[in-house]
């Protein structure tokens, strides 16, 4: 079994990549695959609603220079997708509505790509407004018709520095137990 994780700040290794590490160590622990992609490296650019994904149907997007079809094709083959994205003026980063934007109409114009796999979004915040970014990205997973994996609170991490999220003891200890719930629901959907 494999998790996709996408980092969606532009910032290296900050908090969102250290909350993700966090899941995805916990999903090691228990016997899953994991894969961290920095959304940032793929130099993402917003959908274009041509809607040549469903004309085509060839699940691709048509903008080639960017990285989108390679995630897409990760995401298709996975079996569960984490989504993380630090807080922006309450709301997720550019990289990830652009990712969520193009992966999801992408998805939705193939049969629904990510059908039947776990999803969890994952919001480090400063102070104020990561529960939208929680529903935003749960939003994508929801009307992929995912399954969406939660924790003993919302997940998310309470930082601002690079790195601050790890003092946060009950946001770390929430990510630990995401993983764990995330490798549960993916081992019931693999008995099905
Ligand atoms: C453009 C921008 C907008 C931000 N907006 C918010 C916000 O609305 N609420 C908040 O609590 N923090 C906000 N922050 C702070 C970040 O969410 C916070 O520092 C977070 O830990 C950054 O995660 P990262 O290290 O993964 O980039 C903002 C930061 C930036 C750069």
């Amino acid at each position: 079994m494999k998790v996709i994780a996408f980092c969606g700040s532009p910032r290296g290794n900050g908090n969102t990549m250290a909350l993700l590490k966090t899941v995805c160590e916990s999903l090691e622990n228990e016997g899953v695959e994991t894969e961290i992609i920095d959304l940032y490296e793929g130099d993402l650019s917003g959908c274009r609603a041509c809607d040549q994904c469903h004309v085509n149907k060839d699940m691709k997007c048509v903008i080639a220079r960017d990285k989108l079809n390679e995630y897409v094709e990760k995401m298709a083959k996975a079996d569960g997708i984490l989504i993380g994205s630090p807080v922006y003026f309450a709301n997720v980063s550019s990289n990830v509505k652009s990712f969520i934007d193009r992966a999801g109409r992408v998805g939705r114009a193939n049969g629904n790509l990510y059908k039947y796999k776990a999803g969890a979004a994952v919001a480090a915040v400063r102070r104020a407004g990561a529960l939208n970014v929680f529903n935003s990205i749960n939003h994508f997973f929801l009307i992929s018709q995912m399954f969406v994996v939660g924790s003993t609170y919302w997940n998310l991490g309470i930082g601002k520095n690079r790195g601050d999220v790890l003092g946060d003891e009950e946001g770390i200890s929430n990510m630990k137990n995401l993983g764990q719930n995330m490798s549960w629901m993916l081992k019931k959907i693999s008995d099905q």
